[in-house]
């Protein structure tokens, strides 16, 4: 059974998909009038201001915690410390020291740790990785993500936090490797300290790379994913409602009659059917699936750990 800490914004679309599951026992926040709101949505659970009180429950095997991020390092090192198995938002810590921690606690006592990384839930990602990894766009070469629009103009994360952690887990998830390289740039142009406009660059010990840009101050409104292949390139487009991945038969190729010179070679252009599945239900499902033993819970844990780890590398980047 399911346990929800956090009620503000995101843990209710939490809370709706393990009670739709059968899953959900227990809520928790700490501001009153929530609790009195999701006490009369969910009659027979338990509501309470007390993650103490949720943690002693020996029923509760999983926690789920949809609090602020600085305090995901500390309920969730809680939680595993108490034996339960931990479903934690995303970034589930600030640096990689405190990753690493967690990643050691839940390891040691078989715990599952899975970081709330929604696109990696999303069926079009799923998608890029089935064709990266069935060789369909033949050795893949780099990777970008753009991030952009005018507004949200957030004040306490900066661009790479808010919008950035998002990207990296998808391009870690899909070219399976942790940067050897990680720079990044940007600029405090409206509130002091906190980056509106950050670029990134990641190498992989591969020899791929990878590029985000990362914005609120931008005319485009962009949330899309390019993956550039030697035999073809597939496009993720979040904006768009029934493209939402288009593969192109384009590439560079040598005639040998051309002595060596590089050409180009457009093909066929076309749009793979995507499944409409919720990917917040795939994503609660997956946690259940795990702590009933299904799945591999230290590769989800230490996928976990890397997109943390990289994050941390670029924000030491981003302050030098
Ligand atoms: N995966 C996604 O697409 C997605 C989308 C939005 C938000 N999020 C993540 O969800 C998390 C919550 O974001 P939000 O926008 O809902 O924040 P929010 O501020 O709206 O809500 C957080 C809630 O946590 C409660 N809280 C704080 N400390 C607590 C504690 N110790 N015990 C119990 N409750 C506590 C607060 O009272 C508040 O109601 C963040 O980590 C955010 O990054 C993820």
């Amino acid at each position: 059974m399911i346990g929800v800490a956090g009620l503000g914004h995101w843990g209710p679309n939490l809370a709706r998909n393990f009670a739709e599951l059968g899953s959900l026992t227990w809520l928790c926040d700490l501001d009153d009038e929530l609790r009195a709101t999701f006490a009369k949505r969910y009659p027979g659970l338990q509501v309470t201001g007390s993650f103490d009180a949720m943690l002693a429950d020996p029923e509760v095997q999983g926690v789920v915690i949809a609090t602020p991020v600085p305090t995901h390092y500390a309920l969730a090192k809680q939680a595993l410390e108490a034996g339960k198995h931990v479903l934690v938002e995303k970034p589930p810590a600030m640096r990689a020291t405190e990753i690493d921690e967690l990643l050691a606690i839940a390891n040691e006592r078989d715990l599952v740790l899975m970081p709330g990384h929604l696109l990696l839930y999303h069926p079009a990602v799923r998608k890029l990785k089935e064709l990266i990894d069935a060789g369909e766009l033949g050795e893949v070469l780099c990777i970008y993500g753009n991030r952009q629009n005018l507004g949200i103009v957030r004040t306490h994360e900066n661009a790479l936090w808010s919008l950035g952690v998002h990207d990296l887990s998808v391009i870690l998830y899909l070219l399976g490797e942790e940067p050897a390289e990680a720079v990044a740039y940007g600029r405090d142009f409206l509130t002091e300290g906190v980056e509106d406009v950050v670029f990134c660059y990641l190498r992989f010990p591969s020899g791929k790379i990878a590029h985000m840009h990362l914005s609120w101050l931008d005319p485009h409104k962009m949330r899309k994913i390019t993956v550039v292949g030697r035999e073809k390139m597939v496009v993720f487009d979040d904006m768009e409602l029934e493209r939402k991945v288009t593969v192109y038969e384009k590439g560079p190729w040598k005639r040998a009659e051309s002595y060596g010179e590089w050409q180009t070679r457009s093909g066929d252009i076309y749009i793979p059917k995507i499944a409409t599945d919720e990917p917040l239900k795939l994503e609660c499902q997956e946690f259940l699936q795990l702590i009933a033993g299904n799945g591999d819970r230290r590769k989800v844990a230490e996928d976990g750990a890397r997109v943390v780890r990289a994050l941390d590398r670029l924000t030491v980047s981003l302050n030098a």
